[in-house]
């Protein structure tokens, strides 16, 4: 893959703040736009979608971490999709389940587990790299491929100091 158009990196010290910056991301979300999460299990994927979800006004009942089904579609100030790949095996797992007609559609998209398919994801999009570094101490890492991406990345985080 290509190398990304820009590159920010975080440290989250709890869980609130992973929460924290994932609202202000959720803010900032449009329609079309994509956001992988890639980590190890109990990295945080789900704990910043929740913060995500938050920030783009989705009721918190709605969310769930997605055991059960591929994606899961909530209501909020936009439609967003919350999907988990950990359990698919390809790509044609990935296109039968109706996942590829939501990308670029009318909500913004997360997606846990995206390297588990990496072709799942559109030429411009943000993948979020969590990574423990400490008991409740996080590392993120966001790229951003893209115009659009880049935008959301230079808006949602501050420039590396
Ligand atoms: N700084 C932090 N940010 C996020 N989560 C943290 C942090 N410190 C500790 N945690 C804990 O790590 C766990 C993260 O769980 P979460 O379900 O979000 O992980 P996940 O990456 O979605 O895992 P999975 O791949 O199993 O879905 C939670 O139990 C949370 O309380
Ligand atoms: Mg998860």
């Amino acid at each position: 893959m290509s190398a990304p158009t820009r590159v920010r990196m975080v440290r989250s010290s709890s869980p609130e703040e992973t929460h924290a910056w994932g609202v202000r991301l959720g803010r900032l979300l449009q329609p079309g736009d994509f956001v992988g999460l890639v980590g190890d299990l109990g990295a945080g994927k789900t704990h910043l979608v929740r913060g995500v979800a938050e920030g783009a006004e989705v009721a918190r009942a709605e969310v769930a971490s997605p055991t059960f089904a591929i994606v899961y579609p909530y209501r909020g100030r936009i439609p967003l999709y919350h999907a988990d790949l950990y359990r698919l095996a390809d790509y044609d797992e990935l296109y039968a389940t109706g996942f590829l007609d939501l990308v670029g559609g009318d909500g913004a998209l997360l997606v846990e587990w995206l390297d588990k398919i990496p072709e799942a994801a559109p030429r411009a999009f943000l993948r979020l790299t969590l990574r423990e570094v400490g008991e409740d101490a996080r590392e993120l890492v966001a790229e951003a491929w893209g115009e659009r991406p880049t935008e959301l990345l230079d808006a949602w985080l501050p420039e590396n100091r």
